[in-house]
Parts: structure tokens; sequence; C-alpha cells
């Protein structure tokens, strides 16, 4: 599994404001979709293209454009939906699958509760959108699930992640096939007892969206 954490100035200053508790919601959801844009422009790294030839109003030449099919986008609901909007800025004609994960505050184990993805993802390079990678549970379901349908190429963006959470992931996916790449904006410190990435930013929902 291969690991990337940003480490670029303008990141580090959009997190900090992101992480501030006097930051409102429409500023909020405003830096997530920056810092998507952002991390997508690492993520996107080894999307596929192919060649092709073209003409501008000088010469003939070849260039590369996406490859068929194209990649799929997929946020995990609800807080993922949030990083949509920045991601579908640099891949607009990805076509975009939605997942939704809950996970259960007690035993901190996710489970699906909902999907709309194409039943058969075959070859597929697939993004997924999670800004937060705390104990990895959520992302571990997701990739399952996305194999399962035939994703042979996985890269997750997280805002934020746990030492532990990416602890769980490389472990569970140590043998697999299919190469997952993990693209974050920083590498916290740890989770607290409830579960929560510490210094972390809180509940992304909730920041996002507001309490329900
Ligand atoms: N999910 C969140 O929204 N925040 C955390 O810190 C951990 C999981």
């Amino acid at each position: 599994m291969k690991v990337h954490v940003a480490d670029h100035p303008l990141i580090a200053h959009k997190l900090t404001v992101l992480r501030d508790e006097r930051t409102d919601s429409p500023t909020f959801r405003r830096l997530v979709e920056e810092l998507v844009t952002l991390l997508a422009y690492e993520a996107t790294r080894d999307v596929r293209t192919h060649v092709v030839a073209i003409t501008t109003p000088v010469t003939k030449t070849n260039g590369l454009k996406l490859a068929e099919p194209r990649p799929v986008v997929v946020p995990i609901l609800r807080a993922g939906l949030g990083m949509l909007e920045g991601m579908s800025k640099l891949i607009p004609t990805a076509e975009v699958g939605f997942l939704g994960m809950v996970r259960d505050e007690e035993t901190l184990q996710a489970s699906t509760y909902a999907n709309r993805l194409p039943d058969d993802l075959s070859g597929r390079q697939v993004f997924v959108l999670d800004p937060m990678l705390a104990t990895g549970g959520t992302l571990i379901a997701a990739f399952h699930y996305l194999i399962d349908l035939g994703a042979n190429d996985i890269t997750a963006i997280c805002i934020l992640s746990a030492p532990e959470g990416i602890a769980a992931v490389e472990k569970e996916f140590a043998a697999s096939a299919v190469p997952i790449t993990i693209v974050t904006g920083a590498l916290d410190e740890k989770l607290n007892e409830l579960g929560y990435i510490v210094p972390g930013l809180g509940d992304a929902g909730d920041r996002l969206y507001g309490v329900v």
C-alpha cells in the first residue's frame, strides 16, 4: 500500500483553519472543497491515460487523454459528500457512485447502509472520498466492497488520518493484489478513546452539515 502525506504550505494553512473550532460550516465546506482539489492533484498522478493524435493551429502532435472507462469517484456518505465538488473540479467526466457507511459508535465497526454503484467495477480505477481515516474500519469495509465488485485500483483521499487507521488498512490489504493508495492532508498523532482523531477537527459530518 502506498501512503502519501501532503507536504505543502497551502495545504497546511487550510488545514489549520479547518481544525479551528471557531470555523463555521460554510467556511469549513469551502476549505474541504479546496483541500480535496489540491489532494486530488496528487491522488490522480497515476490516473490512466491513452495517447491521442491532435492537430493544434500550428502542427500535428500527440497528447494524453483520460482512458476509457473513466475513473469512478465514490464519496462515502455522509461526510465524503462534502468532498465531491472539489474532486469533480479536477475530473469532471468521472463517473460518480455513492456508498453509505455507518460506524457503530460503541464497537467502531463499519457497515454498509446504502449504495449506488455500477454492478460491475471490473478493471475500474476508483477514487474513494472519506475525510477522516480514523480506525480504518470504514475504509476497510468500503475497499472490500469495491474489490468484490471488481475494482482493480483504489486510491482514497482523506483530509486527516490517524496512524492507527493507516496501520489497520495496511495490515488488512497487505496481501491484496489490488494496488491501494492513500493520499492524506496530514498524519495526526493518534486516536482518542472515543475513536476521534487527535488533534483532528472533530466530527467532519457535523462540521460540514451540522448535528442531526
Ligand atoms: N470521524 C470524524 O468525523 N472525526 C474523527 O475524528 C474520527 C472519525
